[in-house]
């Protein structure tokens, strides 16, 4: 069967599948967003997922399109129809179809919500075995990056930039010299003690579903943690780095810029921490996100 897509109440035809001209997405990229990664045909984190698109569509007063439990039947309904193991499901709810106007219309337009899915060999290439490059580049987006908002110009010039270095991802850097995260993923160093440093979830990064995972894991394996900015330079004179999410899980990052970082190649800890994740993916330990929060009572991947 044709890979399928959903798109306002139907599943259609991947290659067919459209929404309107004058939807707000297309027009403003008024809309918001979640790519969620299946291992072994189940979802990772699918509730952790949901939460964070309930808040993004709150914080931007779009109603959620449907209940929880439905989204998450069309969801789970897609990926059975496409027959996906490996890959991923992407979902796109925008504020919906109304004449062109900036400021919000009515109530009565109704938000449109698009899924796709994609089968994706996580394990193709050699990003975890060897480490990848990241170049730094000016953070240039605005001040409310912790919504997940399908407007990512900004994202894809330094994705683009990257790839023209021959690196495998951007980090931005703030005004004052700090990593703010990735273009699409959020960025970690390791200290000289083994410390394992991320930037607070406050409004200059997205808070990553794969980061919490990864501080829920650091704290039941007894690794130390701080959430705080780190300079460019404190990141390329770390002992390790590495960038998260979704679709990269925990990648090695071992040059930056032209630094390399320390010998080159993927640090130990960074190994442990993506070894942790790819079980917690494949349900073979009990871990991740207890309502999106690190610090709370780990529940079992359902
Ligand atoms: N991006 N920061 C940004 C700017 C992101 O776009 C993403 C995810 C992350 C990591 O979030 P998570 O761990 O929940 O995937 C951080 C997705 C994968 C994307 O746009 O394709």
């Amino acid at each position: 069967m044709a890979r399928q897509a959903y798109v306002n109440g139907r599943y259609v035809p991947h290659g067919s599948a459209a929404v309107h001209v004058e939807d707000r997405g297309y027009q403003f990229a008024d809309g918001v967003y979640e790519v969620v990664t299946i291992v072994g045909g189940r979802m990772i984190d699918e509730e952790p997922h949901l939460d964070r698109l309930e808040r993004s569509l709150r914080e931007l007063e779009i109603a959620m399109p449907m209940s929880r439990a439905v989204l998450r039947m069309v969801m789970r309904e897609l990926v059975r129809r496409n027959r996906v193991q490996d890959g991923l499901l992407y979902m796109q709810i925008t504020r919906g179809v109304a004449p062109r106007d900036h400021k919000y219309p009515g109530a009565s337009v109704t938000p449109s919500v698009v899924m796709t899915t994609r089968q994706i060999d996580f394990t193709a290439g050699a990003k975890f075995e060897e480490g990848v490059k990241v170049i730094t580049i000016p953070d240039i987006r605005w001040q409310r990056c912790d919504i997940k908002t399908v407007s990512l110009l900004p994202n894809c010039i330094g994705k683009t930039a990257a790839a023209r270095a021959g690196a495998y991802e951007a980090w931005q850097v703030d005004a004052d010299g700090m990593v703010t995260e990735g273009t699409s993923s959020n960025a970690w160093i390791v200290t000289k003690d083994g410390t394992l440093v991320t930037r607070p979830a406050e409004h200059a990064i997205l808070n990553g579903i794969t980061r919490l995972s990864i501080l829920r894991i650091a704290e039941e394996e007894g690794i130390a943690f701080e959430e705080r900015p780190f300079s460019v330079e404190e990141a390329k004179s770390a002992r390790e780095a590495f960038t998260s999410s979704a679709t990269s899980f925990a990648t090695p990052v071992v040059t930056i810029d032209d630094r390399t970082i320390a010998n080159g190649k993927p640090g130990s800890l960074t190994q442990r921490i993506l070894d942790c994740y790819l079980d917690y993916c494949r349900g073979l330990r009990q871990s991740g996100t207890a309502k999106g929060q690190p610090g709370k009572k780990a529940r079992r991947a359902s």
